[in-house]
């Protein structure tokens, strides 16, 4: 017979056996998605029987993680500032340091209205988490892949949170005026040759989500380039940046003649964002 905690643990002692941190986590995660349960449930009723058929979903989803696919793809969707995102092959799956953007994004811009831009959205995680915080705000965001700008709009769609999205090769397809008051991204920046692209769930995610360019910088350069023409005198600009990419990022911002530049820590205190704003 298996029950809720002989399965709980079989499948923890097999996930830390294939190397997965939070085995135990992912296992929970995995039985209470399947149960329509909360975690305390699985605590409460450790005995209850799995049926064949739940240990047969169980089985399958166990073995897809085993052999490596992203816990998230397997459930079809991510929580994002407390937002359920779904996710897709096509895109990042959402990063809870990228809140740190959302956090930072509210705290430099206070404005009752602002339009508001999100470069290469992915799911739409950072422009719907500003449109929820900000329900006044107006939100537009841009991908270059088609698929992400569908997931984006299906995202918007069951999260009834109105936003706009467009398929658009960073500034190649947003107009010019009026002009942004904030304009955020999480855009590739990895290096092509960083040694964590082979490790963990960044060996399955799109490289178009991941490289910036030769080094790493790439994404950057371009967005700052569009900033005169499509951010209105100060306005802010803020991207989400690799942990070892401060120094580079407060440069260029320099060279691009941001004011008010100011890098913020992610929650274990690397420096993950950088904003500045136009004169
Ligand atoms: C690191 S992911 C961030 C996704 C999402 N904003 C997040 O924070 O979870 C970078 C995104 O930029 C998009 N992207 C890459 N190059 C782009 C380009 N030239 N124009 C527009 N979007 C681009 C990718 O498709 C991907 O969705």
């Amino acid at each position: 017979m298996i029950t809720i905690k002989s399965w709980l643990q079989e499948a923890a002692a097999q996930l830390l056996n294939a190397g997965i941190d939070n085995a135990r986590q992912e296992a929970e995660i995995l039985l209470c998605q399947l149960l329509q349960k909360n975690p305390a449930y699985l605590f409460t009723w450790p005995g209850q029987e799995l049926s064949q058929e739940q240990q047969t979903s169980l089985g399958r989803q166990l073995h897809q993680r085993l052999e490596g696919t992203p816990l998230a793809w397997i459930l079809g969707e991510w929580e994002f500032w407390g937002l359920p995102l779904r996710v897709s092959p096509a895109t990042l799956i959402p990063r809870a340091d990228t809140e740190v953007l959302v956090e930072a994004a509210l705290d430099s811009c206070v404005l009752p209205q602002a339009r508001v831009l999100d470069l290469g959205t992915g799911t739409g995680a950072i422009a719907l988490a500003l449109k929820k915080e900000r329900p006044q705000w107006k939100v537009d965001a841009v991908d270059f892949q088609p698929e992400a700008v569908a997931l984006a709009r299906e995202n918007a769609r069951h999260l009834q949170l109105d936003i706009r999205v467009w398929q658009s090769d960073w500034w190649q397809a947003v107009p010019e005026t009026p002009g942004y008051d904030l304009v955020v991204s999480n855009p590739p920046y990895i290096h092509p040759e960083d040694p964590h692209l082979q490790q963990g769930d960044l060996r399955y995610e799109p490289s178009s989500a991941l490289v910036g360019g030769t080094d790493g910088l790439e994404a950057y350069r371009q967005l700052l380039a569009g900033l005169p023409k499509h951010l209105r005198p100060g306005g802010w600009f803020l991207v989400e940046q690799g942990y070892d990419q401060a120094e580079a990022l407060q440069g260029l911002f320099a060279r691009a003649g941001l004011l008010e530049r100011l890098t913020y820590p992610d929650y274990a205190g690397q420096p993950r964002v950088t904003r500045g704003r136009r004169q």
